[in-house]
């Protein structure tokens, strides 16, 4: 293959995927694919100088980040007003005919996933961002580049952000989960979580196999002259984007009705799942009038889908005890499937319910599934029953521990403390997202632990080494070292996950930020009367957080001294110093844990990022500097290890 062969081979590529993944209309056979990208990577092995940027073998970087850099969108990505019925639907309308009469009305899916912004700048993918808070997201560029349905060169030359939304489509959610189970992970439990999990990967190559698909639904920052939002997405389409698999402009009440209904049909056969329809005033200059309000655009509107409603049976009646030991009832039902999800349980919240309505094991049911709430039970079919249905029991003693349970208002609670499942439940929470973010550490791992005697409360993690994780069934190498990374990554976490990961009752992730933003370190030691102080803390919260930390003070300290949590900076300009506006980046392992060296750098002013680039100022290192050293050597960027940063200061 020569220069020119290459070339042509690579267009070739990028035109057979786009049938693919883009038309969902292939002109090729997948061996063809696979000679000819095969061919196209001996050759590139062969001539790095040539690769070129659009280069499907370019889609999967082999960088693994160690975690994601904030980046700002050029314009705000907004969010929707929902509504559920007809008469929501023209009250809408009469307020958008109210600002201008002759309006029509671009509809299409509301899907189900995560929103992504694409930004290009001289026809090349430069970043994409997660949505975030909608100013700022997740630069997670590495991650979107795996994504066959996302071009990474387009053929408009000007500054543009295109946003859409990624999903995964319903046949590929079924075999990610029956791989997970197979693997003993545990499943996802929609597409869309499945979808935003995916794109947030450290690894793109995790990222590469779950096949997500990109769907455009507008664009941001752009300089495209059409005056209709129908011509715009049709040249947004034009350029290599998927498109929906239903769309249409509409001129009113009726036309948009018989639209909705439409898709509500035919929404099964989508290979996405879809939770709704979105109606949007065309005409971009009546868009521009209307404007927004402080959350969401007045011209556009979500118009949902009702839930999903199923017939099931109740299999058995299970009850869980959480770490606060409030005893639940679960159903166990025949597993269902509703819009892509299996559905194997339904909440039955409390025994008073379970009475009010007379679920008994054996019942026939219909149970509920709306966006991504539990699914609940909304009747029992009684005169399906044939009499072999049971009844149960309000439990009195605790299912996992046997001791007396007892009952506080409509809650049925165990009150040992040392009961396994609260134990095992608090050392699940402590390690969630919300809380201390410790990848690996759910439900199963800690289960596992925890029978296995090597981990009893949550100082215990922090003793786990290689050597006793290896003892483990199921654990070779990696899986511990990720574990054990995954574990000191928490070490320097914010202090409100700190003090959430304890699990203190009432006090939640916004209470936990409410306090350490008012005492920073000072948590420990505060009264009844400071705490009250603060505006949302009421006296059944204050009392439960100072009997807290009165009876655990000892632990918590420990944890402290582990965990170093770092309170919320003040912050205030940073003084002049070295670092003050610099790219830095941090690789290898220092003398303090890298996220409070990283809070330190970023008090001072610093940017840290998470790669070296041509942009970085400083690459600071450790023992075992790997990769990230070699590349800042080569491009010539200032490396400074721990102790000349120290001098430096
Ligand atoms: S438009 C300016 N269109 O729904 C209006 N959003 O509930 C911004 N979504 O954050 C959104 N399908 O992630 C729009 N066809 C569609 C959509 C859509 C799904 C998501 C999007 C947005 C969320 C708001």
């Amino acid at each position: 293959m020569n220069k020119q062969e290459y070339k042509q081979a690579v267009e070739k590529l990028n035109l057979w995927a786009y049938h693919y993944y883009v038309l969902d209309d292939p002109i090729m056979t997948d061996e063809e694919y696979d000679k000819l990208y095969k061919e196209v990577e001996e050759y590139e092995a062969a001539h790095h100088g040539d690769i070129l940027k659009d280069s499907p073998t370019q889609r999967v970087g082999d960088v693994v980040s160690e975690g994601f850099v904030k980046a700002k969108h050029l314009s705000r990505m907004w969010s929707l007003e929902d509504i559920f019925n007809a008469q929501e639907l023209q009250k809408w309308l009469e307020k958008a005919y109210r600002l201008d009469k002759n309006i029509t009305f671009y509809c299409e899916p509301k899907y189900d996933g995560a929103s992504l912004n694409l930004i290009y700048e001289n026809g090349e993918l430069q970043q994409g961002i997660t949505r975030g808070d909608g100013t700022v997201g997740e630069l997670i560029t590495q991650n979107v580049k795996t994504i066959k349905t996302v071009p990474l060169s387009i053929e408009h030359k000007e500054l543009i952000e295109i946003r859409g939304e990624v999903v995964i489509f319903k046949d590929e959610f079924e075999k990610i989960n029956k791989e997970r189970l197979k693997n003993g992970e545990p499943p996802f439990a929609n597409p869309r979580n499945a979808a935003a999990g995916s794109l947030r990967q450290l690894d793109p190559s995790i990222t590469a196999k779950r096949n997500l698909v990109f769907l455009p639904y507008g664009v941001g920052i752009n300089t495209l002259p059409h005056k209709l939002l129908s011509d715009k997405m049709a040249y947004i389409y034009d350029l290599g984007f998927r498109k929906p698999p239903l769309r249409a402009v509409t001129k009113g009440y009726d036309e948009i009705e018989a639209m909705y209904e439409r898709m509500k049909e035919e929404r099964e056969s989508y290979p996405m799942m879809l939770d709704g329809m979105v109606v949007k005033v065309n005409e971009i200059a009546a868009q521009i009038d209307m404007g927004y309000t402080v959350k969401v655009p007045r011209w556009a509107v979500a118009y949902k889908f009702p839930a999903v409603e199923k017939i099931t049976r109740v299999k058995d009646i299970i009850l869980q005890v959480g770490r606060t030991g409030v005893v639940t009832p679960v159903a166990i039902v025949e597993p269902t499937e509703i819009e892509g999800a299996v559905v194997e349980r339904a909440t039955l919240h409390n025994f008073d319910e379970i009475e009010r309505m007379d679920i008994r094991i054996g019942d026939k049911v219909i149970i509920l599934r709306s966006g991504d709430v539990i699914p609940k039970i909304v009747k029992v079919l009684v005169h399906e029953r044939n009499g072999s249905e049971v009844k149960v029991e309000r439990p009195k003693n605790c299912p996992v521990c046997g001791s007396e349970l007892l009952q506080e208002d409509v809650l049925i609670k165990c009150q040992n403390l040392t009961c396994e499942a609260r134990v095992v439940n608090s050392i699940i929470y402590f390690a969630s997202k919300q809380c201390l973010n410790i990848d690996g550490l759910g439900n199963k791992i800690v289960e596992q632990l925890f029978n296995v005697g090597l981990v009893k409360s949550v100082l215990d993690l922090f003793d786990l080494n290689m050597e006793k994780l290896l003892q483990l069934e199921g654990f070779k190498e990696k899986k511990a070292r990720n574990l054990l990374n995954a574990i000191e990554r928490a070490k320097g976490c914010e202090l409100w996950r700190f003090i959430n990961a304890l699990g203190i009752e009432h006090i939640g992730e916004v209470a936990s930020k409410m306090i350490t933003e008012a005492f920073g370190l000072g948590y420990l030691h505060v009264t009844q009367e400071q705490l009250i102080a603060i505006d949302g803390i009421g006296e059944e919260m204050a009392e439960s957080y100072l009997e807290f930390m009165r009876v655990n003070e000892e632990t918590v300290v420990k944890l402290q001294e582990i965990l170093q949590p770092v309170p919320p900076s003040k912050r205030e300009e940073a003084k002049e110093n070295p670092f003050k506006g610099k790219t830095v980046v941090l690789t290898g392992t220092m003398s303090e844990p890298r996220p409070l060296i990283k809070e330190k750098l970023e008090a001072l002013g610093a940017k840290v990022s998470g790669s070296v680039s041509k942009k970085t100022d400083y690459l600071i290192y450790g023992e075992d500097a790997g990769s990230k050293y070699d590349k800042a050597v080569s491009l010539g960027v200032i490396t400074l290890n721990e102790e000349e940063m120290k001098n430096l200061l």
